[in-house]
């Protein structure tokens, strides 16, 4: 498609053809599939069931959907906006404003590098259980948590899944054939919606079940405080790859025929949907398996335990536990790879280091950094972080640094920078020029980024922060 400057702005686009080796997404539908490739992933197989568990259901549900509508439609609208219009990726996007707003594009890129090696963590457990089910050892999975509390807790096991999971990630990134892995996304995400509805069907049908899906759509306002909001806005920019540079990166791909509102609505309801729908596979056949305080009490390994237990009353345990791992294996293999990406090529463009050294050196320290939160929960186990009520092992204190305090501060950064330091034209203008564009929530959008958002973030941080310190508990 075609990639001249229709637009009625005035703003030229020549920056485009200074970018010799980055092509443009073709058409707004590979830029929409890519997007959602990159936002679908653990987020909401296994991180979003676990939360909406634990934090009232409803209750999380709801505060989930009104902050993706509200804030995670103007993060991501302004950072595709930001990412077109410099043409570059995080760093050097910010960087292009003005030396004093580069630090803006550094803290993003270290978001990345907190998160990739705890995803990897979590990488290794699905390898792990992909194998057993393909070794035909399924079975022994499904026994209410023993099993994956068993295998978390050696250190030797999980940390040869997490290396070899980092291994892979790196091989595909150094290797540079990202490309390649891409192009089967198109066949296994269909499949992992066919899975995820089929297995949720299913899983209704299970005797308590329907307690379980009550408590997962009808909210109880008494369930929403503070650390229920913190955890839903954490939840979002994880899941929709916020605050971390890479819709900058995809902005900067994109051409002005694509129309971004329309995009990122559609990006935005594509990964909801599959969030909501992996709560229903999940969340239910916990209540028919443990009850409310089984829900409420679920930790980071629900999809390991939960599922299992689903797959053993089937029938064909072993078949359906080996396929379904599989995609979610895969799922986590291109998310890993593309977040992989982005520290990679960050050392690049700051460092100046080729592709090969730059995999490498970002290899080392992916690894490195993969050892305590996989230790945690065994040798290193003691290493916990009291928060609230709640203990924190390592992986959850990463988790916690990454999408609680970071990516808010990142994000509050972006809503100043676009709603008071450059004006909210920057991104307003960029929506405009392509010809179709309406960008009919301009006006929510000019309020959320000079207002709402920000002081929002800030009261979010403070609460963060401060429950961090372990100054209040909420
Ligand atoms: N959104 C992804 C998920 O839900 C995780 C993620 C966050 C990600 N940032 C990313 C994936 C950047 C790829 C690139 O699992």
């Amino acid at each position: 498609m075609s990639n001249t400057n229709h637009d009625s702005t005035g703003v030229e686009q020549h920056h485009k053809s200074q970018r010799k080796h980055v092509t443009l997404f073709s058409n707004r539908f590979t830029f929409i599939l890519a997007a959602a490739a990159s936002a679908i992933g653990l987020g909401n197989l296994w991180r979003f069931p676990s939360l909406a568990a634990k934090y009232g259901g409803g209750a999380f549900l709801l505060v989930y959907l009104l902050l993706v509508v509200t804030f995670g439609f103007t993060l991501m609208v302004a950072e595709i906006a930001i990412g077109r219009r410099t043409g570059k990726s995080a760093i050097d996007a910010f960087r292009s404003f003005g030396q004093r707003y580069a630090a803006i594009g550094v803290l993003t890129a270290l978001v990345p590098v907190i998160i990739t090696p705890y995803y990897c963590v979590i990488g290794g457990w699905i390898s792990k259980y992909l194998f057993t089910y393909l070794s035909g050892g399924g079975a022994a999975t499904a026994d209410g948590g023993g099993f994956f509390s068993g295998f978390i807790a050696t250190s030797g096991e999980p940390l040869g899944w997490t290396a070899l999971f980092v291994v892979l990630v790196m091989l595909v990134v150094g290797l540079g054939v990202e490309k390649g892995i891409e192009k089967l996304n198109g066949v296994v995400m269909p499949m992992l919606l066919l899975f995820t509805i089929g297995i949720s069907i299913y899983a209704l049908t299970i005797p308590g079940a329907l307690d379980g899906l009550a408590y997962y759509i009808i909210p109880h306002l008494s369930d929403i405080s503070i650390a229920t909001v913190v955890a839903a806005m954490g939840q979002m920019f994880f899941s929709l790859s916020l605050a971390m540079g890479i819709m900058i990166t995809y902005g900067s791909y994109t051409s002005r025929d694509t129309d971004i509102e329309k995009s990122v609505r559609q990006i935005e309801i594509a990964d909801t949907a599959l969030a909501f729908i992996c709560g229903l596979m999940i969340i239910p056949a916990v209540f028919a398996f443990s009850g409310v305080e089984g829900a409420r009490q679920a930790g980071p390994g629900l999809l390991f335990i939960t599922l299992p237990q689903v797959f053993a009353q089937t029938g064909f345990a072993t078949v359906l536990g080996a396929v379904f791992f599989f995609a979610v294996f895969f799922a986590a293999l291109t998310s890993a790879i593309s977040l992989a990406e982005t520290v990679v090529s960050f050392a690049m463009d700051r460092f100046g280091l080729s592709r090969r050294k730059a995999a490498l050196a970002v290899f080392v320290v992916i690894l490195l950094l993969a050892i305590p939160p996989t230790l945690g929960f065994s040798d290193w186990g003691a290493a916990t972080l009291t928060i609230g009520a709640a203990q924190m092992s390592i992986l959850d204190v990463m988790d916690f640094i990454s999408n609680s305090v970071l990516m808010p501060l990142v994000a509050l950064l972006v809503c100043l920078f676009v709603g008071w330091w450059r004006g909210p034209d920057v991104v307003i203008d960029e929506v405009k020029a392509t010809k179709s564009a309406r960008f009919a929530s301009e006006g929510l959008f000019k309020v959320m980024i000079r207002w709402v958002a920000p002081l929002f973030l800030l009261i979010i941080l403070i609460s963060s922060i401060l429950n961090g310190l372990g100054v209040v508990s909420i």
